[in-house]
């Protein structure tokens, strides 16, 4: 098991910083808003994508003020999408605690996501750079443009991979690409170099979220959410979706057909589940995570600092080999 203090040796001192600057943005005088910031306040995420903004920018120069501000902005703008995501998925579990939503209720998190998102263009503009922004605004548009993708495909009755891997990349990926160029952008790098850093980040987010969804067919409390909403949500993901086009199993098609529809059982969701297990779809998605790692590590090979390389690449076997 990779150890989470090798990612992070190379940037301790700037992460001390920006895990302040969130702090203070979860603060207000409104004393309803105050409550669910403090809420939120109270279990902090595992910050992977300010730590990618900020190793990324190390690979290249010391971290600026800007890093930070920059790092700040997108780790906010990731927790606003988290509180409204429980809200789009009726979950009632995050961070190891009730969601926002069940917490306090649906119109109380919409409104803390729009809080927390305005935080996150305020650190945005602090940074004084048009260009980062520029793409965290262009984020923002592209993760509703995938939420939305994601959406609408659950009444697609066509199952593809392709699908599933575009989903993927927008809802999930532009967002720890984006953490990744900014990074490089907040030194000075070259175009060459935020391309460098961009495809980095694309990788990242594809092992990310097929883990993510792996979880889902497992139970486990250390994870902190709740598993098995996924296909309760209509969603279907690459283990069963990968097993339902190789084994063509009519009975079990017509179970992911019924998962689409929003009328499948309990039941029938561990009927899928272990046909899933069974027929090695677990094993398949496990494999294109390791394939992501390798190309991880071909591109990382470029970067000079000897402790920033070792902790990106720890970085990414924590992605796949992460309990949470
Ligand atoms: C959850 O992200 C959302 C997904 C893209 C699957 P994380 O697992 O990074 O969430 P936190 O910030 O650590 O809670
Ligand atoms: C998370 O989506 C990515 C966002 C756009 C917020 P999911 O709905 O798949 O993630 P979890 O499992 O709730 O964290
Ligand atoms: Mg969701
Ligand atoms: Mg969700």
């Amino acid at each position: 098991m990779v150890q989470k203090t090798l990612i992070t040796a190379p940037i301790e001192e700037e992460l001390q910083s920006l895990r302040v600057y969130i702090k203070d943005s979860l603060n207000s005088d409104n004393p309803l808003l105050g409550e669910a910031l403090a809420y939120i306040r109270q279990r902090s995420g595992k910050m992977m994508r300010p730590i990618l903004t900020l190793l990324i920018a190390k690979c290249f120069n010391s971290v600026s003020e800007k890093t930070l501000h920059a790092g700040t902005s997108l780790e906010l703008l990731h927790t606003a999408s988290l509180v409204h995501d429980d809200v789009v998925d009726s979950s009632g579990e995050r961070r190891g605690q009730p969601s926002v939503n069940a917490e306090f209720n649906n119109k109380v998190a919409v409104l803390v996501g729009d809080y927390l998102l305005s935080s996150s263009l305020y650190h945005g503009a602090l940074t004084n750079d048009v260009r980062i922004i520029r793409m965290i605004a262009r984020l923002g548009q592209r993760l509703v443009d995938g939420e939305l993708l994601q959406l609408s495909n659950v009444s697609n009755t066509t199952i593809s991979e392709e699908v599933y891997f575009s989903i993927i990349r927008k809802k999930t990926g532009v967002l720890f690409e984006t953490c990744a160029q900014v990074g490089a952008l907040s030194v000075g790098a070259t175009e060459e170099q935020i391309e460098w850093a961009r495809k980095i980040g694309e990788i990242i987010g594809y092992a990310f979220q097929i883990k993510d969804d792996i979880f889902d067919y497992f139970d486990n409390p250390i994870i902190g959410k709740p598993t098995g909403n996924d296909m309760r949500e209509g969603k279907l993901t690459l283990p069963i979706i990968h097993v339902l086009l190789k084994t063509q199993d009519e009975a079990m098609n017509t179970l992911a057909q019924r998962v689409k529809k929003g009328e499948v059982t309990d039941e029938e969701i561990v009927a899928l589940i272990d046909f899933a297990k069974r027929e090695g779809g677990i094993d398949y998605a496990r494999q294109v995570m390791a394939q992501q790692v390798e190309r991880a590590r071909t591109l990382l090979a470029q970067c000079a600092d000897e402790a920033v390389r070792t902790a990106l690449i720890s970085y990414i076997e924590y992605v796949v080999e992460r309990e949470k």
